[in-house]
């Protein structure tokens, strides 16, 4: 059995850090009676302090959207994992923003990953095609190789507990989401290839979320999927409401 895992992403949301309190606050009302889900927030790293302390006494755990893989040094803007592991139990690695707009490759990917599971934060590995690698039928291959790659080096126990996030390029912040078969289909291509990585023991115990569009109008058909454990909510995670329609879809399904 796994316990379905429902993340908001707020990216570069609220515009301050009270807001993101407040946001952190409602949410907690909204999300914090639905047992039987794992439910995070993943506010920028300026609010992680301020989003902890909101949520102290409750079962919202607090994700932050990136790190560095160093543990320290001359790296001017970023953070390393042990400044985070105090606020926080989840980061999200490889997301395809850090990827398109910041150059982000596999293999740094691949380092934050290991360095995340090192320092005790479970990573959200993100992986995706874009419109143009869907369109010439390379969608599979490019889960495939950017779980292999991601995952590069982590023994069978730690990836486990990897969560891993399909997130199709094409459907991110476009309020054009996969079908739930699309999201079946690509959700079981990731497990997939977490069985041929790490066996099929790992494959049945990993989590495999979906992100892209996801409102509170498609979340009950994509909670319906087999394969799909969970979401990656951007946009709907900015409403604590659409937050708790959605998280109460994937913790009834
Ligand atoms: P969206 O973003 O829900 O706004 O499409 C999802 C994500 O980027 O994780």
């Amino acid at each position: 059995m796994r316990i379905p895992f429902v993340a908001g992403n707020w990216k570069m949301n609220p515009p301050t850090i009270a807001e993101a309190a407040a946001l952190a606050s409602d949410t907690a009302s909204a999300v914090g009676g639905i047992a039987g889900a794992t439910r995070v927030v993943c506010p920028p790293s300026a609010a992680l302090q301020a989003v902890a302390r909101a949520l102290e006494g409750s079962p919202v755990e607090v994700g932050a959207q990136n790190m560095h893989h160093e543990a320290k040094g001359a790296f001017t803007g970023e953070l390393a994992a042990s400044m985070l592991t105090g606020l926080c139990s989840c980061v999200i690695l490889g997301h395809s923003e850090r990827r398109q707009l910041f150059g982000e490759t596999d293999d740094f990917v691949n380092a934050k990953v290991r360095a995340a599971l090192a320092a005790g934060l479970t990573p959200i590995l993100c992986v995706g095609e874009t419109l143009d690698e869907r369109d010439a039928g390379g969608a599979e291959e490019v889960v495939r190789r950017r779980l292999a790659a991601g995952l590069d080096g982590v023994g069978t126990g730690d990836a486990v507990g990897v969560v891993i996030a399909y997130e199709p390029v094409w459907a991110i912040g476009t309020g054009r989401a996969a079908t739930p078969e699309i999201a079946q289909e690509m959700a079981a291509v990731a497990r997939g290839q977490v069985a041929a990585l790490f066996g099929s023991a790992a494959a049945d115990e990993v989590r495999v979320l979906y992100g892209g569009s996801v409102s509170p109008g498609n979340a009950a058909s994509i909670a319906a999927q087999p394969d799909v454990d969970g979401a990656l909510v951007g946009g709907a995670s900015l409403a604590a409401g659409d937050f708790a329609a959605i998280t109460q879809a994937f913790a009834s399904a």
